[in-house]
């Protein structure tokens, strides 16, 4: 390890090149558990080491897992099977149904997509960054479609991921529901894409975070942990991330289209929760189902910490500022607090659910302060309608103690 002596002499950015490998290493080295590590580990060296989803506009991942087939149509489960019939119900056209016409200005402050208190200011300012309001507000329109476009990513990722589980589940009426899940993913890459590209015109690259991700659920060969990183993990991440940008958008068209996602994402979890509960609790051995914990726990703190959004970073300050700071004003935006609220108050309860809260790692939750979120109602007690009443009502903290 260098020491804090010779760190502060090398120039910035050579320390920025340091300061990104210690990172990396330190991603690594929180990796406890062999068995997560082994599955982890090959996706994070993919993705933050080589960058895969980087080097090119093209990414290709192995897939391994099995299409499973069953020729007597069975109706196996009556629960999956309501919500594809809800699902199709709850079809809708983004083309026709969002309003497209609305004029977006993304660095008007009378019409804030973000307000300028997402973040503090201040803190850049203490490391001699001053900006004036105009910039400030092209700086929020960065930061902002940097944040769409890891939704659009992520999409992406849940489309080729939903196409995945389809094939893989094991429930018939899972299957039926899955159709109705890949249509969904298709319209939220549509409607995200079409916003980024029509309304704020300006694309990020994958976060190498999300990449890691993505490309770890892809690859793996488990049914079930697809399902779980995609439908709980990773849904309960971007269900955190649309809930709190649909409470503070001031922008009609994005507050409707969040809407609108919102609503499909909250069966998503919900069907989620229905494959795994059975499942974890009742078909694994107790080793396998600490694997899940273990790995599900990790996989969690990687979504809390790790978002640093450094792709903006490069853009705007990067020889200007040291990037240990950047992290500083990234973690302690109170947008992002407010987005680590709604998504683990979302997802804290579903680990519970599914049988992946048990003793044995309650403590390591509490210790990074995520028990709190515990006793909240997991996704099979909350239809979308409740949860975008809950994030009307400004009831963050309402929504993490429910019962
Ligand atoms: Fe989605
Ligand atoms: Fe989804």
């Amino acid at each position: 390890m260098l020491s804090d002596a010779l760190f502060a002499r090398l120039p910035t950015r050579v320390k920025d090149t340091v300061d990104r490998w210690l990172e990396i290493a330190s991603v690594f080295r929180e990796l406890r558990d062999p068995r997560v590590a082994r599955s982890l580990a090959p996706a994070g060296v993919r993705g933050l080491v080589l960058q895969r989803g980087k080097q090119a506009p093209t990414t290709t991942c192995p897939a391994s897992h099995r299409a499973y087939f069953d020729w007597s149509y069975p109706s196996d489960h009556p629960e999956m099977r309501e919500l594809y019939r809800r699902a199709k119900a709850g079809q809708w056209d983004g083309e026709t149904l969002l309003p497209w016409q609305t004029s977006v200005d993304p660095e008007n402050p009378e019409v804030p997509i973000l307000p300028p208190q997402f973040v503090d200011f201040t803190i850049l300012e203490r490391h001699g960054i001053h900006l004036a309001p105009a910039e400030r507000q092209r700086f929020l329109h960065s930061l902002v479609a940097w944040m769409l476009s890891q939704f659009l990513h992520g999409e992406q990722g849940a489309l080729q991921a939903a196409c995945q589980v389809t094939e893989a589940v094991q429930f018939f009426d899972g299957k039926l529901y899955g159709g109705t899940q890949v249509v969904d993913e298709a319209r939220h890459v549509e409607v995200f894409h079409r916003y980024l590209d029509t309304k704020l015109d300006k694309l990020y690259q994958v976060n190498d975070n999300l990449f890691v991700i993505i490309d770890a659920l892809m690859t793996d060969s488990r049914w079930d942990m697809k399902f779980l990183g995609m439908q709980i993990m990773v849904e309960g991440l971007a269900l955190g991330a649309f809930g709190t940008l649909y409470k503070i958008t001031r922008e009609p068209l994005l507050k409707q289209l969040l809407k609108m996602v919102i609503q499909d994402e909250a069966r998503h979890v919900h069907y989620g929760v229905l494959a795994l509960r059975e499942h974890i609790t009742r078909e694994l051995s107790e080793s396998e189902r600490r694997e899940r914990e273990d790995w599900s726990f990790e996989v969690a703190l990687l979504m809390r910490n790790r978002f640093m959004a450094y792709e903006v970073y490069e853009e705007w300050f990067q020889g200007a500022l040291p990037r240990g700071a950047w992290r500083d004003f990234i973690y302690a935006a109170p947008g992002m607090e407010e987005f680590r609220t709604v998504m683990f108050s979302r997802l804290v309860p579903n680990l519970r659910e599914i049988g992946l809260l048990s003793p044995r790692v309650q403590a390591r939750y509490a210790e990074v302060g995520l028990m709190k979120y515990a006793a909240g109602k997991s996704a099979d007690q909350l239809s979308g309608d409740a949860l975008l009443a809950d994030l009307d009502r400004g009831g963050l903290t309402a929504a993490g103690r429910a019962a």
